[in-house]
């Protein structure tokens, strides 16, 4: 909706400015549950009412009703309009924004650019590499690992030989230039002022971004001599800490769950073995901008990294912060200390997903770890253990699944569950703003539309906003909708638009969260959005409460049908005698339908 930039890049600019730190750099914020509080600077207050939702990545304040994503925080906080206020945060996030207005941002531009051609020849020429006489070794080297022709056409895979500058002086040939090459990080100085090659003699494996440009390189020796990886360094086109490896294939797989796992070879692997949906952190630690890219694509993520000791920890830190951000997260465990590149290849694809059936939830797991830690074969210990299992378990939003754990738990570690329960009572509180929106019952819808008034179509309003807003948060229950309701089945105008928007990403698979929502919005409706996810947003079942606002809205409209029918029957001018049957045969099945309701 704002033409100067592409959505995605609006996109890049949000994902990657989280809301709390943008936030805290104007008000003290407290932590209070999962979610941050601080005095709003927006209206003059003494007790907080101004509240952040890292997971959701939005604020609200419960006082002046302000509230929306951090491009509206910068917008009210700095009084600049949309544009502004990306360029602000894109600056403060250290994104290039495209054509930039000045000089220096379109030199800026331009040079990233020239660095993804570079590293696309780069990539180009360590593929020939590995084809050629010089890449034999290498190329052996990947067929006994079990990599077939076509997964190195796939994956780009290529080897750099031996020579000190081959690949810098094949990029002079090309007609490149310096600044281009050596902010690729493909080069390095050396002590006569010249430049000799970074990876040299392993096996490459180009990094794409999720477009699918080349923006950096992993190299790895094809013996065990050290260091066994090398990656490029961070360059104006490659951030670790932003990238997944592989998500450029995975977002297209079409499927509601991502897996990630630690290396290239996994990640390979799995592909091969048609497990398409994986990408790799590379390494390093989850980042949250990895961790807001996931959720965006999926609607759950699995864990599979290695199972040693730092794998475990690893494991532990991604799912904390997976959770945190509000995924849906699982952990898949190999067995015998295996990463999952050995497992597919010695077991197969079939045991590999049979592995995923298994896959543990955060509770499941952190009961798993706890009882490696704790000896559960005495009383004190069985004691120590329920406490802190019931520590996780009252973190647990949902009743319903709390329960079902008690249950599993209970029956797991053999603890009686009445205990468990016990315990939970002691550690629950009621909930503060806490409006049971979705349970209105159907008796409250029927006696409402007795008289279809003005209120009732706001009310709709409301409700349809409801509806997109938990679509938003919560992507699976597209499937509910798909199929009961489409965007064009909206009754306002707006809502229509935004129902558009939302159902075209989900029908493409690529998943929206409320922040993302938030960006194409005006302030004022993205304001009203804020509220009710903040507000209202808090169903039991996200499934039922859409079911529930389908429902009435279906009401609604066969109401407005129904009454228009009555108008034009009591109006004896306007009608003949066929139509008067066919009007009474309508109003008779829209009676039966409501009835049905
Ligand atoms: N890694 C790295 N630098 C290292 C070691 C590892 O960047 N010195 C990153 C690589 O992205 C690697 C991932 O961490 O893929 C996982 O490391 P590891 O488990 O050691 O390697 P594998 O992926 O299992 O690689 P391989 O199977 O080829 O040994
Ligand atoms: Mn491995």
């Amino acid at each position: 909706m704002y033409s100067f930039y592409t959505d995605e890049i609006i996109e890049e600019v949000r994902i990657n400015n989280d809301i709390v730190d943008v936030v805290s750099e104007y008000v003290k914020l407290e932590k209070k549950g999962k979610d941050y509080f601080g005095l709003c600077p927006f209206h003059k207050e003494k007790t907080p009412s101004f509240s952040v939702v890292p997971g959701k990545q939005i604020f609200y304040c419960f006082g002046c009703g302000k509230g929306g994503n951090v491009v509206h925080f910068i917008m009210n906080a700095e009084n600049l309009d949309f544009i502004e206020s990306i360029k602000l945060l894109a600056e403060r996030a250290k994104i290039q924004l495209p054509e930039g207005e000045n000089d220096e941002d379109r030199e800026k531009a331009k040079l990233k650019q020239e660095i993804i051609k570079v590293n696309t020849e780069a990539a180009r020429f360590y593929f020939n590499i590995l084809k050629s006489e010089k890449g034999q070794e290498a190329y052996q080297y990947f067929r006994k690992r079990g990599i077939s022709d076509q997964t190195v056409r796939r994956f780009g895979l290529g080897y750099s030989s031996m020579e000190w500058s081959s690949l810098y002086e094949h990029l002079l040939d090309k007609g490149f230039g310096e600044e281009a090459i050596i902010k690729s990080g493909l080069v390095l100085p050396n002590k006569k002022g010249g430049y000799y090659d970074r990876f040299r003699g392993r096996v490459m494996f180009p990094i794409f971004d999720i477009r699918g440009n080349v923006i950096g390189f992993g190299g790895r020796v094809t013996d065990n001599s050290l260091p066994k990886y090398m990656n490029s360094p961070e360059t104006p086109v490659y951030y670790k800490g932003r990238t997944l490896y592989a998500m450029n294939l995975a977002k297209n797989s079409g499927q509601k769950r991502i897996i990630i796992v630690e290396g290239y070879m996994d990640v390979i692997s799995l592909h091969q073995c048609g497990i398409i949906n994986t990408v790799a952190s590379l390494g390093t630690a989850l980042t949250e901008s990895q961790g807001r890219i996931l959720k965006k694509y999926a609607e759950e993520i699995i864990i599979s990294y290695d199972a040693d000791t730092a794998g475990q920890a690893a494991t532990l830190r991604g799912l904390e912060l997976l959770d945190d951000i509000g995924c849906n997260v699982k952990v898949l465990t190999i067995p015998e200390g295996k990463d999952p590149d050995e497992f597919i290849r010695k077991n197969g694809a079939d045991a590999f997903n049979r592995l995923l059936d298994h896959a543990k939830t955060l509770l499941e797991y952190k009961a798993a770890v706890l009882t490696k830690q704790i000896d559960t074969t005495t009383a004190e210990g069985k004691l120590i253990f329920l406490n802190k299992i019931s520590d996780l378990l009252v973190k647990v939003d949902n009743s319903f699944e709390r329960e079902i754990y008690a249950k599993k738990l209970a029956k797991d570690y053999e603890i009686s569950e009445d205990a468990i329960i016990t315990e939970l009572y002691k550690r629950s509180k009621p909930k503060a703003n806490f409006r049971a929106t979705a349970v209105n019952t159907q008796e409250t819808v029927r006696r409402d539309i007795v008289k279809n008034t003005d209120k009732d179509e706001e009310k709709i309003i409301h409700d349809e906003r409801m509806l997109l807003a938990i679509t938003c948060t919560d992507n699976s229950v597209y499937r509910v909708i798909k199929g009961r309701m489409g965007a064009e089945d909206f009754i306002n105008e707006h809502n229509r638009q935004i129902a558009g928007f939302i159902f075209e990403r989900l029908d493409q698979n690529k998943g929206i969260v409320i922040a993302e929502l938030l960006n194409v919005l005006n302030p004022e409706v993205a304001k009203d959005f804020a509220r009710i996810v903040r507000e209202e947003c808090n169903c039991e079942d996200n499934c039922k409460a859409v079911l529930d606002i389908i429902k009435r809205i279906e009401l609604f409209k066969l109401t407005q049908r129904q009454q228009q029918i009555l108008k034009i029957l009591s109006d004896k001018t306007q009608r003949s005698e066929g139509d008067v049957e066919r009007l009474k045969q309508e109003l008779n099945s829209i009676i039966i339908r409501k009835r049905s309701l």
